[in-house]
């Protein structure tokens, strides 16, 4: 049977961190779909669907890795992909009390069908975020190796930085 893993987030942008996770979670499962949440509970800088596209030319020729976008609730969504688990990191401590409290609410609300699985990313990613990227670069600082070349190209482009 072929095990597939959700990997949810806003990924707005996905970071190099993301990737590392993406990555390792390749090793545990046959097929990692990376669930791009419709609505964030932050104000996004990238749509759903530009994000979706920016991960997709990142994985354009990985066939164990798939992308899409989801809105309602995560478990639905991974019942609808016959997912067998959700895959999240944690970069620190800080992360673990927000994860807990999701991963036993999705496991609650799947009545016991759906495991988080957390795994840690490189520890050179561990204080990489989304929201630093973005605040780094519109300050006019440097985030070259923290995120993919297409997303560097999109926060050029959108903020208009050459
Ligand atoms: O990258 P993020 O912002 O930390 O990801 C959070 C995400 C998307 C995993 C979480 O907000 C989520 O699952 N949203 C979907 C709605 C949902 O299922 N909420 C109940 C979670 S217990």
């Amino acid at each position: 049977m072929n095990k597939i893993a959700v990997y949810p987030g806003s990924f707005d942008p996905i970071t190099n961190g993301h990737l590392d996770l993406i990555d390792r979670g390749r090793r545990l499962f046959d097929h990692v779909i990376v669930a791009v949440v419709r609505n964030p509970s932050k104000e996004a800088l990238f749509s759903a669907e530009e994000r979706v596209a920016l991960i997709r030319e990142v994985y354009r020729d990985t066939d164990s890795v798939s992308v899409d976008a989801f809105d309602g609730l995560l478990v639905h969504y991974c019942q609808r992909m016959g997912a067998h688990a959700i895959v999240r990191g944690l970069r620190a401590v800080s992360d673990f009390e927000y994860e807990f409290q999701m991963a036993l609410m999705n496991r609650r609300l799947s009545s016991s069908q759906l495991e988080t699985v957390f795994m840690m990313p490189n520890e050179m990613y561990t204080y990489v975020s989304s929201g630093l990227v973005k605040e780094i670069f519109a300050l006019g600082g440097k985030v070259d190796g923290l995120v993919p070349d297409p997303v560097l190209t999109a926060l050029h482009q959108r903020l208009r930085r050459s």
